[in-house]
């Protein structure tokens, strides 16, 4: 399925993300020569301690969710906007941009959601971390698909962004959908979209995540209590946002964002 990747599947972990983090670094910090890691593809058939971004969980059941990270070195001229365009390669693959309508947007940074006959849910959420030693940049992509419906704590990150119903799934999109065929659809494109990335930068994702841009045009809050119109993203995919004093550009470390509900 993937060329130069070593896959490997395990029934249970804490997070598939944490888990490759601890191998690179458990790998660096032995003594002797480091030869440059392997990428990696590591599946979780279901994970106790899930990670979504800015500390939350990410909650998922076996058999429901797809959850799985990508762990590779990559040597980008420039990082900003890696996880932008690995929610458009994700989306693209679970939706091709063929149709005139898209049913699954991206909601910046980096969540996906899919509008259905229940409104917009949160469909998988992405999270990449990174960890250096010696020069070598190791990137961590995690990626978690709701594929089932499920009941989840109230508390769960997939909770929807804009509504108290349940988070939305692929079955939605596609009835017939298991979580190893939407592996085998997203990861060749997603591997070939991160060199894309490594030697082009965001560049080449820009108008693409226009084109499923979620929050384009739409009044939002900031997690600091800003609020203000989103603008669609920046070069370096920064969200633009036109706020009372000007238009500012976030960075995606930096907070999150909600549409702010119609009265
Ligand atoms: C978010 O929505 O905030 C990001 C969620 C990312 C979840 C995936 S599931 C696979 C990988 N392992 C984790 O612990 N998190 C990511």
């Amino acid at each position: 399925m993937l060329p130069g990747f070593t896959v490997e599947v395990l029934p249970e972990v804490d997070s598939t993300n944490s888990e490759l983090l601890r191998r690179f670094k458990r790998a660096r910090g032995a003594s002797g020569v480091h030869p440059e890691p392997e990428p990696l593809l590591l599946v979780a058939e279901r994970q106790s301690a899930g990670r979504g971004r800015l500390g939350r969980q990410w909650q998922s059941a076996r058999g429901a969710s797809l959850t799985f990270s990508l762990g590779l070195t990559l040597k980008p001229v420039d990082w900003s906007g890696l996880s932008l365009a690995v929610g458009v390669s994700v989306s693209e693959s679970l939706d091709p941009p063929r149709k005139a309508q898209h049913r699954i947007g991206l909601k910046w940074p980096n969540d996906l959601w899919l509008t259905s006959a229940h409104g917009e849910r949160k469909l998988a959420g992405i999270l990449v971390e990174t960890a250096s030693w010696d020069g070598l940049r190791y990137a961590v992509i995690g990626v978690g698909v709701n594929i089932e419906p499920v009941a989840l704590a109230p508390a769960a990150e997939t909770a929807p962004a804009m509504s108290a119903v349940a988070p939305g799934c692929l079955r939605e999109l596609d009835g017939g959908i298991d979580a190893p065929q939407a592996l085998l659809r997203i990861v060749p494109a997603l591997v070939a979209a991160v060199r894309a990335f490594e030697q082009s930068g965001f560049a080449p994702f820009q108008a693409r995540f226009t084109a499923r841009d979620a929050l384009a045009g739409r009044p939002v809050q900031l997690s600091d209590g800003t609020q203000g119109t989103a603008h669609g993203v920046a070069g370096n995919g920064a969200l633009r946002l036109l706020t009372p004093e000007g238009m500012r550009e976030l960075s995606s470390a930096e907070v999150s964002v909600r549409p702010v509900p119609p009265c």
